[in-house]
């Protein structure tokens, strides 16, 4: 236990949330990463992990600096999750996929810069928010992406990494783990519907979701 959140609980947590994702197809291999913050620091998936085998116990500690304290060795992402903590004080958790869907939708050379996914579902706005910033491609791990990304971050709760992925964060894990599974399925309608004229929604739409659902 360290203060008010149950480190242990998270761990577990975590674990089960990881799996989950796994067993539906979310993550594939060794892809993605998660971290959460705790009271005096954060927990993340080591790097080469995969979400179907994660144990509580070889999760890697990082302390409130993000140096490594503990378990495995961290993602090489750690920094990617770190702009959005960084920049964003009310981030309690940050998930990162490979999903195939809205992998794909940062693959379209024509991808919109600020809404690469159109407004079509209530829950899309409702836990990722109104925009969904694309960021240009980065190798992964390169360190360059970070400013990058928390330019980004500061004005949206996720943002979509060009030719790699999703990076979305929530309050709590609970919250960030739902936001992606959204996201995901926001972006599989976006690009079953791309050619057929599908209604958006409005910006009142819009705007009545994010003041009614906060
Ligand atoms: P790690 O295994 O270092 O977390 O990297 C996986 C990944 O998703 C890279 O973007």
């Amino acid at each position: 236990m360290s203060g008010g959140i149950d480190e242990q609980a998270t761990r577990e947590l975590l674990v089960a949330f990881a799996a989950s994702l796994y067993a539906r197809g979310f993550s594939v291999g060794s892809a993605g990463n998660i971290s959460v913050r705790l009271d005096d620091g954060y927990l993340i998936t080591p790097t080469n992990s995969s979400f179907g085998r994660l144990r509580a116990g070889q999760i890697s500690r990082l302390d409130t600096n993000f140096a490594h304290v503990g378990g495995e060795k961290p993602s090489k992402e750690v920094f990617m999750h770190r702009a959005f903590y960084t920049v964003r004080p009310d981030c309690g958790a940050v998930v990162h996929l490979h999903s195939t869907m809205a992998t794909a939708v940062g693959c379209l050379a024509d991808a919109d810069a600020e809404r690469p996914i159109p407004p079509l579902t209530p829950y899309f706005v409702m836990r990722v928010g109104r925009t969904l910033p694309l960021v240009r491609y980065f190798r992964p791990g390169d360190p360059e992406m970070e400013p990058a990304i928390a330019a980004a971050a500061k004005g949206a709760r996720a943002v979509l990494l060009a030719n790699h992925g999703p990076v979305v964060s929530g309050r709590t894990l609970t919250d960030a783990v739902y936001a992606a599974e959204e996201l995901e399925e926001a972006a599989k309608l976006y690009l079953l519907l791309r050619t057929a004229n599908p209604r958006q929604l409005t910006e009142a739409q819009v705007d009545d979701l994010l003041t009614t659902f906060r």
